[in-house]
């Protein structure tokens, strides 16, 4: 791949030099978004690095990421095939699998239509909009009263141990129809697994670019192995009971809709794209890793911020309290009257990032961008971290200051300013979670705001340095919750 011949009229990628076998690890050290937002400012928005024997072709500057998601989305839409991705899912994974284009958009499709009916149905009760908000305000009940009696037993708790649980239950609900005690071992050692998954997923993990590796006795690979088939065994005993309680007049959630969609094409004799019916009902299980682990993590960062910035978290009250009042639960219709939450939760993907690369991209076909030639079957990196601290786009990046997303009468969200911050991807590949996300954080964080303050406690430190991954995680720590009283 190296030696291709450039085509006339483009020029070869810049980068820096690499080592034999190892190529650029070292550079990339155990931070690669920030080692590569410092190679962006020495090379530029497109440059070159080697990770092992393999050229990685690293993306920065929300223009050149635009052009190259969304105006030449087609060339850059495919996943590499990386020795990680082939264990995820059985390698049948949605979002890490290297499909070919028709078979990714149908299923991507399929995934997208039966996500959004089993989030915007109608609720149970009439006081819910919809099954997601019945949904995340039961958990919030749930999740408040575990954390009174966590206070109550040990006057300390984890966010990340309770919140995952709460998340997770949602995802569940939509999913298969069913919820969890925040004590069940099952579901605990399961969602326990992901903070493994996403270190070894995360982009630049060096068992995915040096091929002798894999022969080597690696104890995180297999771990991760191990889990994957815990996380598959989980689904598919579930997926199994749904098959044998299976009404086609009853639909009750996204497995029997796949499973329904599977009857249904079996039926059609137009159908062209062949997918096997595991392709099919496999994608719960992307939506389900996808579900949980993305907003547990965005919502114990929030909790992190919370008691980092106190005055923060009492401006949120305070405007909770005027908009909304506390006689009421805050419902998904508030959203809009609730500026300074909506510009918490930008600044807070911001300033996390805590998404620093999307999942790694690939060629998929020989292209250009910025006048570099990219050969076909190239891994790309999309750096989503340098975009949300790129000093071109943020004045003070490195400040934590919600208040750079409103207007400056208060009232307003700056849709504009929203729209830089870079945590759910673009284009073809965008994340077809990121309504259902929005929401989903927006909702927990009112009601938990509205409800609870949150504090440090004294020996506890809060150490807000994350670890990476394809997700990064708040360090694990304890902190104080008190339920707010009426008068406050
Ligand atoms: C893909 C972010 C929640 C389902 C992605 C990608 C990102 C992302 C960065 C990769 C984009 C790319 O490769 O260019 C997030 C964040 C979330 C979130 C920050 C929460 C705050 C969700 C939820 C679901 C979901 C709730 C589903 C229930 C997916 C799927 C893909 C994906 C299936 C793969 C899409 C594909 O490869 O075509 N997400 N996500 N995500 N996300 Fe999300």
């Amino acid at each position: 791949q190296f030696h291709r011949e450039i085509p006339e009229g483009l020029r070869q990628l810049p980068g820096p030099s690499a080592f034999p076998i190892i190529g650029n690890l070292i550079d990339l050290g155990s931070k690669p978004y920030l080692s590569l937002t410092e190679m962006s400012k020495r090379f530029g928005d497109v440059f070159q690095i080697q990770i092992g024997m393999r050229p990685v072709v690293v993306l920065s500057g929300y223009e050149t990421v635009k052009q190259a998601l969304t105006k030449q989305g087609d060339d850059f839409a495919g996943r590499p095939d990386l020795y990680s991705f082939r264990f995820i899912n059985d390698g049948k994974s949605l979002a890490f699998s290297t499909d070919q284009a028709g078979i990714w958009r149908a299923r991507r499709k399929l995934a997208y239509s039966a996500l959004r009916s089993f989030s915007s149905l109608d609720g149970k009760l009439p006081e819910y909009s919809c099954v997601l908000e019945e949904h995340i305000c039961k958990e919030s009940e749930h999740l408040i009263k575990e954390l009174q009696n966590v206070m109550r037993v040990e006057g300390k708790f984890d966010p990340f141990r309770y919140i995952v649980v709460s998340v997770a239950n949602v995802i569940c609900g939509m999913c298969f129809g069913r919820r969890y005690d925040h004590h069940d071992q099952e579901l605990l050692s399961l969602v326990n697994l992901a903070e493994d998954f996403v270190q070894v997923v995360g982009s630049g993990n060096p068992a995915d670019f040096i091929p002798a590796m894999q022969y080597l006795p690696n104890k995180s690979m297999k771990k991760f192995v191990n889990l994957n088939n815990r996380f598959n065994n989980f689904v598919q005993k579930i997926v199994t009971e749904h098959y044998t309680t299976f009404d086609k007049d009853n639909i009750r959630d996204i497995t029997d809709s796949l499973i329904d969609h599977c009857e249904d094409r079996k039926l059609d004799e137009n159908s062209n794209i062949q997918m096997s019916d595991e392709k099919i009902v496999g994608i719960v299980n992307d939506l389900f890793g996808a579900g949980f682990d993305t907003i547990s993590t965005g919502l114990s960062w929030a909790v992190m911020y919370l008691v980092s910035y106190p005055e923060v978290e009492e401006r949120l009250f305070q405007e909770i309290k005027v908009q909304i009042g506390l006689d009421r639960t805050p419902t998904l219709a508030d959203r809009n009257n609730l500026p300074l939450l909506e510009s918490f939760i930008l600044e807070l993907f911001r300033h996390s990032s805590y998404l620093p690369f999307t999942i790694p991209h690939c060629s998929t076909k020989d292209t250009s961008l910025n006048g570099y030639f990219i050969p076909k079957d190239t891994c790309i990196f999309i750096n989503q971290w340098q975009i949300n601290h790129d000093p071109e786009l943020w004045k003070d990046p490195s400040s934590f200051i919600p208040d750079r997303f409103v207007n400056d009468d208060g009232t307003e969200v700056n849709k504009l300013e929203g729209e830089k911050v870079l945590i759910f991807g673009m284009g073809r590949r965008r994340c077809i979670g990121e309504v259902i996300a929005r929401n989903e954080v927006f909702l927990f964080l009112a009601i938990i705001i509205q409800k609870l303050h949150f504090y440090k406690l004294p020996g506890e430190p809060v150490d807000m340095t994350p670890e990476y991954g394809l997700t990064m995680k708040n360090k694990r720590c304890y902190l104080g919750v008190s339920m707010r009283q009426q008068n406050q």
